[in-house]
């Protein structure tokens, strides 16, 4: 749907065509490398991407908030003054834990109607859910006026929302890629000091190409905050002995001289891959800034091979369009995106290949696992802005 005809959708829902809604977008984000490293207090290098959420808002005479999207057919006509009670299963909790996060700072907050609209795969990886935060705190803070909030307080509170009302224990990549995105460039993050740089990514011959399993992701939230609290256990076994509180603070020799008084092989597994990614993220930077993209494709090679092997996140569907991805000459590298167990994988391909690329890899991924992959040109984007429609 283009912007008139979610405009025409918006007043079919809400009326009173004399009052225009204001409309924002957010995108959503693809991480290159540094997968599970960001509630580590690790190292990420993720992009925002052309696709994401549009988002029209439009203030009420009343308190209610009247929410609905063109990706659900579930509608909602909310009453905030019984409190912000998350809703099983409905993804009106999206934003409502954002309309709580702003209610918990004394914001005043009228009746709103809204209407959402997405172009990113739902349950993909690319960060949908961090796309309806951050283009719900982006708006709300623009048309409340609420000027003293920067978009690294609309992160962190983005993220706090998800934690602590979505009840998912996710680091803080998706919000900032989504927030802090710019075309052109990857962010390279500090998850713990939220020190970043945005680095020049610009493949000059070749894509970004996207390609999501399609396979349902039943368990992907509980086996996530597993692996949360695995690394945990990591940090507690190695903390008597070097002071450490999160895995990032770990150097790569450093872990290594270590990692034995971890006795449980699987929590030295995962350790180690967050050690090693850790370290691949700093190679793939400066990769980009030699201009080698051969090695930066390497590198995320060896991180799918980390998140198959030590990290467990993968899965037949991941790690067959990978494999089917890197026989075929001219892709440089590919790895799984995201959280894992289904979701998406992310290739660079030259150019001249890209439509034998997608053909030949759903071909052999359909005849592997009789489920059809969808492909995805990514292009490397802004972060959250308003649209105004006169200038379309
Ligand atoms: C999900 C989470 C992120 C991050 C990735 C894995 O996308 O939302 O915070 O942990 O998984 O890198």
């Amino acid at each position: 749907m283009n912007i008139h005809e979610l405009e025409r959708l918006f007043f079919d829902l809400y009326g009173n065509h004399d009052q225009a809604p204001r409309i924002y977008f957010a995108p959503g984000r693809v991480n290159l490398i540094g997968e599970h490293t960001d509630y580590n207090g690790g190292f990420v290098l993720p992009c925002a991407l052309q696709y994401g959420t549009y988002f029209l808002i439009r203030e009420r005479p009343d308190s209610l908030l009247k929410l609905a999207s063109t990706n659900f057919k579930d509608k909602a006509e909310y009453d905030p003054s019984k409190g912000y009670i998350k809703q099983e299963g409905r993804w009106i909790n999206y934003p409502l834990g954002i309309f709580k996060q702003f209610a918990g700072m004394n914001i005043t907050i009228p009746g709103f109607d809204m209407l959402y609209s997405g172009d990113i795969p739902n349950s993909a990886g690319l960060s949908s859910s961090a796309s309806i935060e951050m283009v719900t705190a982006f708006a709300l803070a623009s048309v409340l006026n609420v000027t003293s909030l920067e978009m690294t307080d609309l992160v962190n509170l983005s993220k706090r929302s998800e934690n602590e009302f979505i009840g998912v224990n996710c680091g803080i990549m998706d919000m900032f890629a989504v927030g802090m995105g710019s075309a052109d460039h990857a962010i390279f993050l500090n998850c713990h000091t939220l020190e970043y740089k945005r680095i020049p990514f610009i493949l000059n011959g070749y894509k970004l190409i996207i390609a999501n399993t399609n396979k349902q992701r039943g368990l992907a939230d509980s086996k996530y905050n597993e692996r949360v609290k695995e690394c945990k256990e990591a940090v507690d076994a190695i903390a008597p002995h070097i002071p450490v509180n999160y895995l990032g603070e770990l150097g790569f020799m450093q872990f290594f001289k270590i990692q034995d008084v971890i006795a449980d092989d699987r929590i030295r597994r995962r350790a180690r891959h967050v050690i090693s990614e850790n370290q691949r993220v700093l190679n793939a930077v400066t990769a980009l800034y030699k201009n080698d993209i051969l090695q930066f494709g390497a590198l995320m090679n060896a991180s799918h091979e980390s998140l198959r092997d030590n990290y467990e996140v993968t899965g037949i569907e991941l790690d067959t369009l990978v494999e089917e991805s890197q026989k075929i000459n001219g892709v440089i590298g590919s790895r799984m995106t995201g959280a894992g167990f289904g979701g998406c994988t992310v290739s660079i391909v030259k150019d001249d290949i890209v439509d034998k690329f997608i053909r030949e890899v759903g071909d052999n991924y359909k005849q592997k696992t009789g489920l059809t992959a969808s492909f995805y040109i990514a292009e490397v984007s802004d972060g959250p802005k308003e649209i105004i429609p006169e200038t379309l």
